[in-house]
């Protein structure tokens, strides 16, 4: 048989949960993994996941859920592969009109979920000695942001998390890395006023939000065996607004 002959490996299915996959960046993310030809669960609090996908509801600041939604994801799919802690919410305010709540609702579901989700995966990921994390960060928690003291705090404790578990992890196989996007056109963003808007993409060099699926192919790359010695890294998805930090 000649080289050019040889039958072209298929790639292998990995069981990959995508948190937040119902909408905005994370329905993107899921569906390029299903394209891909992964086993993709979608976790959310609301339901409706894309086509091709299991549908999980989570409330990603609840540890019962999330032992219970990796119980169903393990059950359908295997020990979860590929992590994309991507749920995130924002509750923006100027710091001294920000409430107990605020704060304590922004990092509870983007850090501390995200941390519990790692936790979580990292077990099955041990035993399989092999693993992917990406974290969906932000701009934001590398350049701060006025009105999102708790949103850019929570962004940035993602990037020292998962530089502390590439350290800890690294040896078994697993990476840990970050996306950080700038703007991106979704419901996070709808809120903000024409101006917000126009005055954010002056400051942005490509002139333009990015697209849920600019977003997602970094996260596929950084789960693909392309991106198999890449972590701790944070990857910028953001039109060079960040650069240089
Ligand atoms: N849009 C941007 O410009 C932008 C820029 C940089 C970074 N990001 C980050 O990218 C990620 C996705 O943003 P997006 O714009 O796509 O947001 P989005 O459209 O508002 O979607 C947020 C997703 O998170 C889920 N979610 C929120 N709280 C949850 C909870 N407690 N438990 C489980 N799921 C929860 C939501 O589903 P349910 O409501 O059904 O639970 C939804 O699927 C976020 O982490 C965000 O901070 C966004």
């Amino acid at each position: 048989m000649t080289e050019e002959s040889e039958p072209q490996a298929e790639p292998v299915p990995r069981s990959v949960l995508v948190t937040g996959g119902n909408r905005g960046i994370g329905r993107a993310i899921a569906e390029a993994f299903v394209a891909r030809g992964d086993q993709v669960a979608v976790t959310t609090r609301n339901g409706g996941a894309p086509d091709g996908t299991l549908d999980v509801r989570c409330d990603i600041t609840d540890a019962e859920q999330v032992e219970a939604a990796f119980a169903q994801v393990e059950e359908a799919h295997g020990p979860v592969e590929v992590l994309v802690a991507n749920a995130g919410i924002t509750h923006d305010t100027l710091l001294l009109r920000m409430s107990e709540d605020d704060w304590s609702s922004v990092i509870e579901t983007n850090l501390t979920g995200s941390y519990r989700l790692a936790k979580r995966a990292a077990k099955g990921m041990l035993r399989l000695r092999r693993g992917r994390i990406v974290f969906v960060s932000s701009v934001v928690g590398l350049l701060g942001s006025a009105g999102q003291v708790n949103y850019a705090a929570s962004k940035a404790g993602l990037v020292g998390m998962a530089r502390s578990i590439a350290r800890e992890l690294g040896s078994r196989s697993i990476t840990a890395n970050v996306v950080a996007p700038g703007f991106v056109e979704t419901d996070m963003t709808g809120v903000l006023t024409d101006e917000q808007k126009a005055a954010i993409k002056a400051q942005v060099p490509l002139q333009r939000y990015a697209t849920t699926d600019e977003v997602a192919a970094a996260v596929t790359w950084l789960a693909g065996d392309g991106a198999a010695y890449v972590t701790g890294a944070v990857i910028p998805v953001d039109g060079g607004l960040g650069m240089g930090h």
